[in-house]
């Protein structure tokens, strides 16, 4: 049986750290809003397509933002695709990183354009502005800004952000700004601040609000890119509506929730780095992280990541990612884990760590 499929089959009881979703109970609020919207029988008619009333002002007053069009996505993989599609041509090279988020650079290839990559796994783990400046070439369309990092949890402080706008200005390109784990940064810097004219947001549910299940997200644009742009959209029926309404009451009731996550995220990361801290041979490239997540540098140890993402699971019913799901260069050198968990199933990844690595070892 596929891993997936085990793991779905047995959700219940296994300890989800292998997406970065986030298991930890938000606002009770946004519960009852799906049930409310769902005892309405709402879904009876085709959502609003300009978002449920008081959505698209919601997510603009989160960023504090004002002058971007919204458009509602099923996820901001969904805004992403939409813009690749838009955007890109054939030939057209697209600067971003490995290890990355590589359905994204998917994307890129399918519109028939090419992924730069640029290797990350290094000190700083984040791309420098000098190696963007060295990817441009006169076929770069765009640079692809996620930030914070999926897999390893770097984020741009706010000059790295404003030297990767210059270059982008300098040369006329798209800036890709993903921010679907901003929330998890201590001090989060929006492209928008230095070069709004060419910069395209992907807005995510998913990760900070718990809602990857419910594929909500957005995505954000000027009035006059948005124009053009949204002639790809994939879905002119609109998103789930109770999502929309989910979303809503998760950015109204923010507040009430975002510092308890954080502070489980946190102390969850901690309890992960003194396990690692204690195995001779493993180590955490990252750390602190400003995401839900970071790897787990296994490679000095000879261990395979598939099989420890196997073993985890089977054995312990900890659900990890491989390394190889992130990076084509460096994916058998580490496993990704995600620490958006209550503290008990983090317990049990903790536990399990040890026994799993000497049975690989
Ligand atoms: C960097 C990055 N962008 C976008 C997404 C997609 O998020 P969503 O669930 O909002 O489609 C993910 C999901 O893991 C991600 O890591």
């Amino acid at each position: 049986m596929d891993e997936f499929e085990y793991a779905h089959k047995h959700w219940k009881d296994v300890v989800w750290m292998s997406q970065n979703t986030n298991t930890i109970p938000t606002d009770p609020a946004v519960i009852d809003a799906i049930i409310s919207a769902a005892k309405e029988r709402v879904y009876n008619l085709y959502p609003y397509r300009k978002g449920s009333f008081g959505l698209p002002e919601a997510i603009l007053k989160d960023l504090g933002l004002h002058d971007l069009d919204i458009h509602i996505t099923n996820g901001g993989i969904e805004a992403l695709y939409i813009l690749n599609r838009a955007l890109l041509a054939e030939g057209d090279e697209v600067i971003a990183t490995d290890p990355s988020f590589m359905p994204i650079h998917h994307q890129i290839t399918l519109s028939k354009a090419k992924p730069v990559e640029i290797g990350i796994y290094g000190n700083p783990y984040k791309m420098t502005e000098e190696q963007v400046n060295e990817a441009v070439t006169d076929k770069t369309k765009m640079i692809l800004l996620i930030d914070p990092l999926n897999p390893l949890g770097t984020d741009y402080r706010r000059n790295e952000v404003k030297a990767i706008c210059e270059i982008a200005r300098d040369n006329n390109l798209w800036v890709v700004d993903d921010i679907t784990y901003r929330d998890f940064s201590e001090d989060h810097t929006l492209t928008t601040d230095f070069y709004p004219e060419k910069s395209l947001i992907a807005y995510s549910f998913s990760k900070n609000c718990g809602m990857a299940g419910l594929r909500i997200g957005a995505l954000l644009a000027p009035p006059r890119v948005m124009k053009e742009v949204i002639k790809f959209d994939t879905n002119v029926l609109s998103v789930n509506v109770l999502a929309q309404r989910a979303a809503l009451t998760a950015l109204q009731t923010k507040e009430n929730w975002l510092g308890d996550m954080l502070r489980i995220c946190r102390n969850n990361q901690e309890k992960i780095e003194s396990a690692v801290d204690k195995i001779e041979g493993a180590f955490l490239p990252v750390y602190p992280s400003f995401t839900n997540m970071f790897v787990i540098d296994v490679s000095e140890l000879g261990i395979d990541p598939d099989k420890f993402e196997e073993k985890m699971l089977y054995d312990h019913g900890v659900f990890v990612r491989s390394g190889n799901y992130v990076s084509k260069r460096y994916g058998s050198k580490f496993v990704r884990v995600s620490f958006t968990v209550p503290e008990d199933q983090c317990d049990r990844f903790v536990e399990a760590l040890g026994p799993t690595i000497e049975s690989l070892s």
